[in-house]
């Protein structure tokens, strides 16, 4: 990328849904822009991205891997990384012991391993320049146990739990750390996570777009999480007031195989 002045962001899962429309959201603020996902589809995400005005990098690497993450890295190439946006992650349906223990781990890589690993490089050099946004695309199915999608939800717990500590850790150290947290939307998510069958796979959804324009607001404000869309909100609202064995029971009407109402 040749030498800009203008701010730096590094988006990844960017290639399709949430992130390819954070990514746009960063191109229209004036931001350049280093997209990262793990197939040939971020090539056409930076075309489309490049004709808002942005320079974009795009790099296709698995964020599973560290090295892939090293790969993200060097790409950036010491550049002042003034927004990161922490947003890779896929889903995985089914009963936990029918899913293939690669997957597993798949999920498990994705979405902890390697966007904590990613975190900690860049934040570590935005801690060293006082500076720096960092947003992570959590879920509102961090709150609720996942049956039949048990390790994605339990992933997303996760996230949304390191994200306000991390948050906590980060004060005043002039860098801000923003949890995005969705309900179901309209992206490849379903179809990759195998669940088209499902109740939650066929339902309304809410618009990529939208969710994205939330989540950026909130990190540019610096704000410490973000519900995209009342009806998430209210929902999550019951859900912190709600046992967790009620809300696994609910979650298996939402996402057991077979559960879309044909
Ligand atoms: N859709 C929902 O209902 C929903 C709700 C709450 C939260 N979220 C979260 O939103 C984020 C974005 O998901 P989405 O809904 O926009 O789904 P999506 O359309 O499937 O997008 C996922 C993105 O992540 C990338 N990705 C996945 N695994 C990767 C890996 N190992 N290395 C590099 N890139 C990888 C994908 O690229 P490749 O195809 O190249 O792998 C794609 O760009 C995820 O963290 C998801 O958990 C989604």
């Amino acid at each position: 990328m040749a030498p800009s002045s203008k701010p730096l962001a590094v988006i990844t899962g960017a290639s399709t849904g949430i992130g390819y429309e954070l990514a746009k959201c960063c191109a229209e603020d004036g931001f350049d822009l280093v997209i990262v996902a793990d197939e040939p589809e971020i090539r056409k995400a930076a075309a489309d991205i490049q004709a808002v005005g942005a320079n974009v990098d795009a790099l296709q690497a698995d964020l599973a891997t560290l090295e892939g993450v090293d790969k993200l890295y060097a790409t950036i190439g010491g550049r002042a990384v003034d927004a990161l946006l922490a947003n890779a992650g896929r889903g995985l349906g089914k009963g936990f012991l029918d899913q293939d223990f690669d997957d597993v781990l798949r999920v498990v890589n994705t979405n902890i391993t390697g966007t904590i690993y990613l975190i900690q490089k860049v934040g570590r050099d935005m801690r060293a320049r006082k500076r720096g946004r960092i947003l992570i695309t959590g879920s509102i199915a961090g709150f609720v146990p996942g049956t039949y999608q048990a390790v994605y939800n339990a992933s997303k717990a996760f996230l949304d739990s390191f994200s306000f500590a991390l948050r906590a850790e980060l004060k005043e150290s002039g860098v801000t750390v923003t949890c995005l947290m969705p309900g179901a939307t309209e992206t490849e998510f379903f179809a990759r996570a195998d669940m088209l069958d499902t109740a939650v796979g066929q339902g309304k959804k809410d618009d990529a777009a939208d969710v994205a324009r939330i989540g950026f607001k909130a990190m540019k404000n610096g704000e410490g999480d973000v519900v995209s869309g009342w009806h998430n909100k209210l929902q999550s609202a019951i859900a912190n007031i709600t046992p967790a064995s009620i809300l696994a029971e609910q979650h298996r009407k939402k996402a057991a195989p077979g559960s879309a109402k044909h």
